[in-house]
């Protein structure tokens, strides 16, 4: 039996043991339990108390992450070796937040000299834009700018610029990620070709969708603009520049394969926030994310936030069987964070075999879902509070969500209250008998509070994390979403797989390519199976 596996073995032990204890009296049994569980990184505050694990668990989680070399692992990423074995290549974003003089090297290869160049010209373009000395075709200044990717081309940037942007932009941001002409056509809406400028976000400019949204895009255009006119309303964001400039691109902002999809929203990927926004105000996203870099580099492991965060998901998933988690954070702005962290986490690390390629021997990475709070609590936390299944939470708390709020100050309290009110529920529960004589003593007769009771009780003892914010602000945010990439690393480590390929998403995009083949020659293909023949037929009427 390896170290690792009997660390797992060590793990899995304790939680069944932590099963015969509620996590309410874990507080008695270790009065430094809070202090113990509780850890700052760059500005935010996590709180790990709630998480169901005795003060055994939690370092019995500890000693699997130490047994698993997360420190060795985490520098050998961070030196740019090829820790994505599948495809060969190192992972590199923390370089793309490093300081202009920093030395990161992917493969023995210097390339922070790079990265600073592009964010020189990814900071003058958004300063041409404002300033009006970067137009369109007809010398138009640009008022808005459609956002055309998926994926991870879409999705971080979209998180950022709800997160940051203000009440009133002064340049309209509209992001489209899906197939569906809808999804354009919303975007496109009162828009002037004119003012209008287009980014086009593809790491390998092949995805369906992108190319796709981008030709409807360019038919847009065309339909105000020459094609001399039109190229300077059109950018490519990209890691492969050539056919970006063959599909028309008038100019390209590269990244390297070195930088993950889901992982790149800090590059070039994010160029039409930075301009919508402001550079200044994206420098400080990635101010925030380096803040977070230097703590998962720094701190030791029980104090690590990536590494508490991570481990207990770990305890959750290989401990408990619970293999599900709820996001839900407390701040409109952050309302598309599940919808990131589904890419992230389970575009990760929802993997079957592990690096050398032979089967798990674990659970891996969760089913993520969430919605922000306060909507979540009107809507499936029903079944978090009373369901049978436990399904761990994890409240992101912003003690500040506007500046509105920032001056009347009571004006956050109602959102983040309700998020302590809901861990506190989660935790507490209330017993049948609380829930009789809360009936009785509202007036109910005992045969209707007997039999009301089980339906009003509580099962309680379901576990959760709390994440701090002071206030959402660039730096707050980026430190939020390099914790979660640093944490869905440590995941991957523990449970000896590639979190950096995505070989489960190429199926589908081939089966479609022969459906639509199909679709073409007017009919399914003979050796179709039945149902999906079926389906085609009623749909390609
Ligand atoms: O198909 C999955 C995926 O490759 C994601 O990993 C990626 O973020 C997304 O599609 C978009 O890919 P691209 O940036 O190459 O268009």
């Amino acid at each position: 039996m390896t170290a690792r596996s009997q660390a797992l073995s060590m793990l899995r032990a304790l939680a069944r043991k932590d099963a015969g204890a509620r996590i309410i009296h874990q507080f008695a049994a270790d009065p430094r339990r809070t202090e113990r569980m509780g850890v700052e990184a760059a500005g935010l505050y996590l709180d790990l108390s709630k998480q169901s694990w005795s003060a055994e668990g939690f370092e019995a989680a500890l000693d699997l992450a130490r047994t698993c070399d997360i420190e060795g692992r985490r520098d050998a990423l961070f030196a740019g070796e090829a820790v994505n074995v599948t495809e060969g290549r190192a992972v590199l974003h923390p370089a793309l937040r490093a300081a202009d003089d920093a030395d990161f090297r992917a493969l023995g290869e210097p390339v922070s000299k790079g990265v600073a160049e592009t964010r020189a010209l990814m900071a003058a373009f958004a300063t041409d834009v404002h300033s009006g000395a970067e137009t369109g075709g007809a010398k138009q200044p640009f008022t808005a700018i459609v956002h055309i990717g998926i994926g991870g081309s879409d999705l971080g940037p979209r998180l950022l610029w709800d997160a940051l942007r203000p009440l009133e932009p002064t340049i309209d941001l509209r992001f489209v990620a899906n197939i569906d002409p809808r999804d354009m056509g919303e975007a496109l809406s009162g828009l002037d070709p004119e003012t209008t400028l287009v980014v086009i976000v593809s790491k390998t400019f092949t995805t369906q969708e992108t190319l796709a949204n981008a030709d409807l895009a360019k038919a847009w255009l065309a339909e105000s603009l020459s094609p001399k006119r039109m190229v300077k309303h059109l950018i490519g964001v990209t890691a492969a520049p050539d056919k970006a400039e063959a599909w028309g691109c008038g100019r390209t902002f590269g990244f390297r394969d070195w930088v993950g999809g889901r992982y790149s929203l800090w590059s070039a990927v994010s160029l039409s926030v930075a301009v919508a926004l402001g550079w200044d105000v994206f420098e400080r996203v990635l101010d925030g994310a380096r803040a977070m870099d230097a703590h998962f580099l720094e701190a030791s492991p029980e104090v690590n936030a990536p590494v508490l965060l991570a481990l207990a998901q770990v305890y959750n998933v290989e401990g408990r069987g619970r293999h599900a988690r709820t996001v839900a954070p407390y701040a409109h702005g952050l309302r598309r964070l599940p919808a990131f962290l589904q890419q992230l986490e389970m575009e990760s690390n929802g993997k079957g075999v592990k690096r050398d390629g032979s089967p798990v021997d674990t659970a891996t990475g969760p089913i993520v879902f969430g919605e922000p709070g306060t909507n979540g609590q009107h809507a499936f936390f029903q079944q978090i509070h009373q369901g049978p299944q436990v399904v761990p939470a994890e409240f992101v708390v912003v003690g500040h969500t506007s500046d509105a709020a920032m001056d009347a100050r009571e004006g956050d309290a109602p959102l983040w209250a309700n998020a302590l009110a809901q861990a506190q529920a989660l935790m507490l529960g209330k017993t049948e008998a609380q829930a009789r004589a809360e009936l009785i003593a509202a007036g109910a007769e005992p045969d209707e509070a007997d039999r009301l009771a089980p339906h009003k009780a509580f099962p309680g003892d379901r576990p959760s994390t709390t994440i701090l914010l002071d206030a959402l602000t660039p730096e707050a945010v980026g430190a939020l979403l390099a914790m979660y990439e640093h944490k869905t690393f440590v995941e991957g480590v523990i449970w000896d797989i590639n979190s950096f390929d995505q070989w489960g998403v190429e199926l589908g995009k081939a089966l479609a390519r022969a459906i639509l083949t199909d679709v073409a020659d007017g009919e399914p293909s003979p050796g179709l199976d039945p149902s999906t023949a079926e389906l085609m037929k009623r749909l390609m009427v």
